[in-house]
């Protein structure tokens, strides 16, 4: 159901003044623990947890000077009140009874600290649709974050997947927004509801169309109105409608030739349309001005004070360029959000912890189990180990395990072959090898290994073996994109060279995005275990053994080749650098965006969005939807049958999709819900998904984003449900909107 796509407003207009800022890795600011002796902060009013976050903000502002209100205004002195000078630039002692605050990366986990759990990264526990597990998650968060000394989570990360080279796509949550944004509303709930004792700050970030890592710094994302509404700031809508972050992280990346983080978005769309609270903090270096970015809605500069430093605003100020009211507002914002998340009254602890423990390394391990996406069984999974069997493993990535990616995406890293990351190593890794090795054992067969450097000798090994598993591996994360979507280090020759010789071929790939599979016929089965984490070996060994279920299901398209992506031309990707030195990269797909893109030009994927096998086989029928109103509130219940057709017990993730009735425009059915089903051998279950209008994201997977009238419509007509297992969902129901 193509459409002709409408002439649309583009986002922005004016031209932004370019200035690279330099990158480097974020250091915590410095920390000070001392508050001034003598004072008894049960005393003052800022502190008084009978009061509202507002009210007590607004007294910690009315008993500041003017450069005490600065503090708030740029990370280091507002997270180390005590101290005074940085790098040159002076500060008066914050007011006591103010908290030491250390902010962390991010999506993954705690970043650059020994002790901690290396979870799977985000595109993994997307994988699970199981948001208890993004909200446990995010619990564990916090509380290893507080144990080590850091009460500010730079985390979660959202994107809307508009390219699967853009390098920080293992930490974000897929292409779609409404997964995206229950997932990260989830993993916001889990940072802020976990012990009491340990609060943190939680940050959405990156605020927004930040969907490459090339030339993140001087690219302009240049999206047409609808896109924009409907594809890159609803995983946000939907997020903040259904949690509280403490703060939103302005990009790097120009939206409309703006800067985002003194783009006018901030105000009218981030903190006026959708109402958002809490405060605006910048990316690393993101900051291009002072008063361009703090009258355009940015609260608090990431790092050492560049732009927002006391002389620079006093300057402003006096030249009339920023307003006092926009200086208090945005120091209360600050406060109000640290009050919040209870920084303020809980300290963080003089002697951190070790961090990590048995109940979070079960979770890592759940995440893993759940979020590995089987692609293919040729029947040969799960693997009959027996007796005297034996097992050829190849590849890096089975024997030094790749848990996560680069920088901001990971906690420890590995000290494999490929250079890059950090030094630190997870201390209860478990790489694949080690875990098939015991399980091979168990039952007296054996396992050798090959590192497939040296493709004749691995073809060796494996034509004497009975088994062949090869890991294929793609490290991503910060500061690139990838090249392309082939495996590296020569991975997918290994697997052809492999299983040219053994039939009995299994692959699991550990990689952070989508990959191209030449060698897909030639082997029997392909798991996507993405960057596992630390529990990624016994998860896998898990899986691939039968012991446990496979319940995976993709959150983006894996396309069949790069020349089938939604990003067709130069323009749309990577864009093409102005005379400026800008990058302008045209967002003239659209709305066609991941699955919307594959469905509405009849481009047939590799594997389709929601995509994943089970041991266990899945039936639906029945399929009906019942329209109603309640309150004069739009609801309606969509009721399958699902039927376990196997003699496994298994778990399905059944998919709600809805196509909107033509006059809306849209390129393709979307999705609007899902559900995760635990069916027994042979079991089936009269399913029943409740739908309300009052959830936003129910809502919205309703409506489209009118230009003419600049805002939300539920079209009249007729919309079709569908509902499955993917998105290739067929079995199907109507009903009419009048
Ligand atoms: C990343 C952010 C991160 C920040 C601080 C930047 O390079 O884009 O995601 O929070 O560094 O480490």
């Amino acid at each position: 159901m193509r459409t002709s796509r409408r002439r649309s407003r583009l986002l922005g207009a004016a031209a932004a003044v370019l200035i690279l800022s330099p990158l480097a890795v974020a250091l915590p600011a410095a920390a000070d623990p001392a508050q001034p002796d003598g004072v008894d902060c049960d005393a003052v009013a800022w502190m008084d947890e009978s009061a509202s976050a507002e009210d007590r903000a607004k007294a910690l502002v009315d008993a500041s000077t003017q450069h005490q209100i600065y503090r708030w205004l740029a990370e280091q002195p507002a997270n180390a009140p005590q101290q005074t000078d940085f790098d040159g630039v002076a500060y008066p002692a914050q007011v006591p009874c103010t908290p030491e605050v250390v902010y962390t990366d991010g999506p993954d986990g705690v970043r650059f600290t020994e002790g901690v759990t290396a979870f799977p990264a985000p595109i993994s526990l997307a994988s699970t649709w199981n948001t208890d597990l993004a909200y446990e998650k995010g619990q564990m968060q916090a509380q290893e974050s507080f144990d080590s000394g850091k009460n500010g989570v730079l985390g979660p990360g959202l994107a809307s997947g508009r390219t699967p080279l853009s390098g920080r796509t293992p930490e974000y949550f897929g292409e779609d927004p409404v997964l995206t944004g229950q997932f990260t509303a989830a993993s916001v709930d889990g940072l802020h509801e976990g012990d009491p004792r340990k609060p943190v700050l939680s940050d959405l970030k990156h605020y927004i169309a930040n969907e490459q890592e090339l030339d993140r710094e001087t690219s302009s994302s240049n999206i047409e109105e609808r896109a924009f509404h409907e594809i890159y700031a609803l995983p946000f809508e939907i997020a903040l409608a259904d949690s509280e972050p403490s703060s939103v992280m302005c990009s790097y990346n120009q939206i409309g030739g703006v800067y985002g983080c003194e783009n006018a978005l901030l105000n009218e769309h981030l903190k006026g349309e959708l109402d958002y609270d809490g405060y605006v903090v910048s990316d690393f270096g993101a900051v291009h001005s002072t008063a361009e970015a703090l009258m355009n809605g940015l609260d608090q500069e990431l790092n050492r004070p560049i732009h927002f430093t006391p002389e620079k605003l006093d300057a402003a100020l006096a030249a009339g360029e920023v307003t006092q009211d926009r200086i208090t507002s945005a120091a209360t914002r600050v406060i109000a959000a640290y009050i919040r998340s209870g920084v303020f009254d809980t300290p963080l602890s003089e002697t951190p912890s070790v961090a990590t423990s048995a109940e979070n390394k079960a979770v890592a391990r759940e995440i893993a189990e759940q979020g590995s996406v089987l692609l293919k069984n040729d029947g040969m999974l799960p693997l009959d180990l027996a007796e005297g069997q034996s097992i050829a493993v190849f590849g890096p990535a089975a024997a030094v395990q790749s848990t996560e990616g680069v920088s901001a995406s990971s906690v420890c890293s590995m000290a494999w072959a490929f250079g890059g990351g950090n030094t630190l190593t997870c201390e209860d890794l478990v790489a694949p090898l080690e875990a098939l090795e015991a399980a091979a054992e168990d039952v007296g067969a054996s396992v050798v290994y090959n590192p497939g450097t040296d493709l004749e000798a691995a073809a060796d090994v494996a034509q004497s073996a009975d088994v062949a598993i090869v890991f294929g591996h793609q490290r991503m994360g910060e500061f690139s994109d990838l090249d392309d979507l082939s495996l590296q280090d020569g991975g997918d020759a290994l697997i052809s060279a492999v299983a040219a010789v053994n039939d009995s071929t299994v692959v699991v790939l550990n990689t952070g995005s989508a990959v191209e599979m030449p060698w897909l016929d030639s082997v029997r089965g392909v798991f996507a275990g993405w960057l596992g984490g630390e529990q990624f070996g016994p998860a896998i060994t898990a899986l691939l053994t039968g012991e446990a279920n496979p319940s995976g299901k993709l959150p983006m398209t894996f396309p069949r080749s790069l020349e089938d992506v939604p990003t067709q031309t130069e323009e749309q990707y990577p864009g093409v650098v102005d005379e400026a030195g800008i990058r302008q990269v045209d967002y003239s797909e659209g709305l066609e965006v991941g699955y919307r893109w594959y469905e509405s030009q009849g481009i047939e994927p590799l594997f389709g969005f929601g995509y994943g096998l089970s041991y266990s086989e899945f039936e639906y029928s029945k399929v009906r939807v019942t329209p109603r109103r309640s309150n004069g509130e739009r609801e309606m219940s969509v009721r399958f049958r699902l039927t376990n057709t196997s003699d496994v017990a298994g778990t399905e993730v059944a998919q709600v999709y809805v196509t909107l009735p033509d006059s809306s425009g849209e390129p393709s059915k979307r999705l609007i819900a899902f559900k995760r089903l635990e069916l027994g051998a042979g079991e089936h279950q009269n399913v029943s998904v409740r739908l309300s209008a009052k959830d936003l994201a129910t809502l919205r997977a309703l409506q489209y984003w009118d230009e003419d009238v600049e805002g939300w419509v539920t079209p009249s007509g007729e919309f079709t449900v569908e509902v499955g297992g993917s998105i290739d969902a067929d079995h199907s129901a109507e009903f009419v909107v009048r």
